[in-house]
């Protein structure tokens, strides 16, 4: 990514801010279809993806939106070819290096959810840097599934309270909805308001599969590399004409 100049940009006057999702989830797919489509290959689809994903970044903290969480690599992704996986984790890890002051300054708060234990060493030294030297900031919440899977995240919390409950520590019938959601990655986060998926797939594809049970789902053709924050206005429009019922009449 070439460093550009901090330019903010104000919400939409047609955007209500009482209707503004204070979380945004999005499944970034697409990027090796764009690529195709442009004669590259694959690889360059996943760069153009990161530029994609810096500038919805920087507009949702521009436009007011408490917290994004993006996924960026699931534990199914593995199944890629070598060369593929190989080039994301250089990838995330060089991002990380060359963005972290940009995002730092601009009071982004960055954290990583998944099994960040299975990644290449150099890629978590990188991870932990970020996560350290981003944790007080006042900013957007930025969060990135990295070796994500979401049956893997639930069946990882049932296993830390059926330890909890063998110790005597917990009784079964103080397990709830809550107590779940704190053993989740994304204890501290709020769930999604919107989930945005590019590249019109219908598909949760094992994402944040506790976290989504009440989110506003906007599917789009548009490939990810070309959501840019025209798409993302037309995304929040739709957003804020649902009638957001929770399971109520
Ligand atoms: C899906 O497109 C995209 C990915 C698996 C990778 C997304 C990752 C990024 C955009 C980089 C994010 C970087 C950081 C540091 C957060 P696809 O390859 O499945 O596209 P296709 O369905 O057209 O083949």
């Amino acid at each position: 990514m070439t460093a550009e100049p901090f330019v903010t940009s104000s919400l939409p006057a047609d955007i209500d801010t009482q209707k503004l999702p204070r979380h945004v989830a999005v499944i970034m797919d697409g990027n090796g279809r764009w690529a195709k489509q442009q004669g590259l290959p694959r690889i360059m689809g996943h760069r153009r993806g990161v530029d994609t994903l810096k500038k919805l970044l920087r507009t949702c903290n521009d436009w007011g939106v408490g917290a994004l969480t993006a996924y960026a690599f699931s534990t199914e992704n593995w199944g890629r070819p070598l060369e593929e996986v190989a080039f994301l984790m250089t990838l995330f890890e060089r991002v990380l290096r060359q963005e972290l002051r940009d995002m730092d300054k601009e009071g982004v708060r960055i954290q990583f959810v998944g099994n960040l234990q299975s990644l290449p060493a150099s890629l978590q030294e990188e991870i932990d840097r970020a996560v350290q030297q981003t944790q007080s900031n006042p900013g957007i919440r930025f969060t990135v599934a990295t070796n994500y899977g979401g049956r893997q995240e639930i069946v990882q919390a049932c296993r830390a309270i059926a330890t909890q409950v063998q110790r005597g520590q917990l009784a079964p019938e103080d397990i709830d909805e809550s107590l779940f959601s704190h053993h989740l990655y994304t204890a501290n986060l709020e769930d999604p308001d919107l989930l945005i998926r590019t590249s019109g797939e219908m598909r949760l594809s094992n994402f944040l599969l506790w976290q989504l049970a009440y989110a506003e789902l906007y599917v789009t053709d548009t490939l990810w590399p070309d959501f840019d924050p025209t798409e993302f206005h037309r995304a929040l429009c739709a957003y804020q004409k649902r009638h957001r019922r929770f399971g109520k009449v």
